[in-house]
């Protein structure tokens, strides 16, 4: 597939007509299980079709909805491909165990990401509801994992020094003793130890000036703020706001997503060329992403307004430098 596609019509069909094991990613954000003023959003006739195949029956009913749409997602999966699927209280037991765990398998769960999704709030009678759950599968074994780094915060950041030269440090222990695995005994410029690092590695350090000196005679290792990678992304997201009223890329859709929060799933599970599908694109958070992002994607949406508001957007993303089309 060598062009970008943004597609207007029930994901189902669009799916059903996909090759099988030519995607590598899906990020799928479904309506939630909530209720009928929240989730009709555009109002207009595909999205009212859709939201009544789906709520005629209650939860078995929405699920059943869902189930056979993942099926279809979990078979345009390349092997090695990911999916990440977006949901809330209102079923996200039903969908990890029913749908997910069933088609990706158990041992092909990686995570369930918590995404802090509003301040705080009083939900009368229990504690406030404020996150939703992403769920993460993998197809097999063999799958993309890009590690993702978070700023330090600055109550860490404040137990850095500068060196002589403004750059800020922390200083780290070199020596192996009480570590499990040995380590290597040598006497360096005085000091006898248990060393974490071979004599060489030592050496090295100390040409780059990165060995400290301590009062009592020790020696540590300086670690440079600019190169530490930050800290490993961790499942509970709280550092990425939602798309507020004051939001600079608001474009008017009340379950419109961050695009920091794609940004983090993309560039965690694919690299540059891979194809990234978004079977419910919404107002289009994933594909313009994905877009900037060098990924080639395909985007899908029952609502015209949808697929307008994600056109529009991606003209403006592009500086009408436009590569994709509109299937009807
Ligand atoms: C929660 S929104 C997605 C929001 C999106 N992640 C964003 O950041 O803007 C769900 C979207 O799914 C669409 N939708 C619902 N049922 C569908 C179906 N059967 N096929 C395609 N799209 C569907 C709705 O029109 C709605 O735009």
């Amino acid at each position: 597939m060598s062009v970008n596609k943004l597609i207007l019509g029930d994901n189902l069909d669009i799916l059903k007509a996909m090759e099988s094991e030519t995607v590598d990613l899906i990020y799928l954000d479904p309506p939630f299980f909530s209720n009928r003023n929240y989730e009709v959003i555009w109002g207009d006739a595909g999205e009212v079709r859709s939201f009544q195949d789906r709520w005629e029956g209650g939860i078995s009913h929405y699920i059943a909805w869902l189930k056979e749409r993942v099926e279809h997602m979990h078979r345009v999966l390349k092997p090695t491909g990911c999916l990440f699927l977006h949901c809330d209280w209102h079923a996200d037991a039903y969908i990890r165990v029913e749908i997910l765990d069933r088609l990706f398998g158990m041992n092909n769960f990686k995570n369930t990401i918590v995404w802090k999704r509003t301040t705080a709030h009083n939900d009368s009678g229990r504690f406030g509801m404020n996150a939703d759950s992403i769920f993460y599968y993998a197809k097999s074994n063999e799958y993309t994992f890009n590690p993702q780094f978070l700023d330090y915060d600055d109550e860490y950041k404040k137990r850095f020094r500068k060196d002589n030269n403004g750059r800020l440090y922390i200083d780290d222990n070199l020596s192996a003793k009480g570590l499990s695995g040995g380590g290597y005994k040598y006497e360096y410029k005085g000091v006898l130890n248990l060393w974490r690092c071979p004599p060489e590695t030592m050496q090295q350090y100390d040409k780059e000036d990165k060995l400290y000196y301590t009062a009592n005679g020790g020696i540590r290792l300086k670690r440079y703020l600019d190169e530490l990678q930050g800290l490993p992304c961790q499942t509970i997201w709280t550092d990425i706001n939602p798309v507020n009223s004051q939001a600079k890329e608001k474009v008017g859709y009340p379950t419109q997503k961050p695009k920091a929060l794609l940004e983090r799933i993309i560039k965690c599970a694919s690299n540059e060329g891979d194809l990234i599908l978004d079977p419910f694109v919404g107002g289009g958070t994933s594909v313009v992403v994905a877009d900037k992002l060098n990924r080639r994607w395909i985007g899908i949406d029952q609502s015209v307004r949808a697929v307008k508001v994600t056109e529009l957007r991606l003209q403006h993303n592009n500086d009408n430098n436009i590569k994709y089309y509109v299937h009807q």
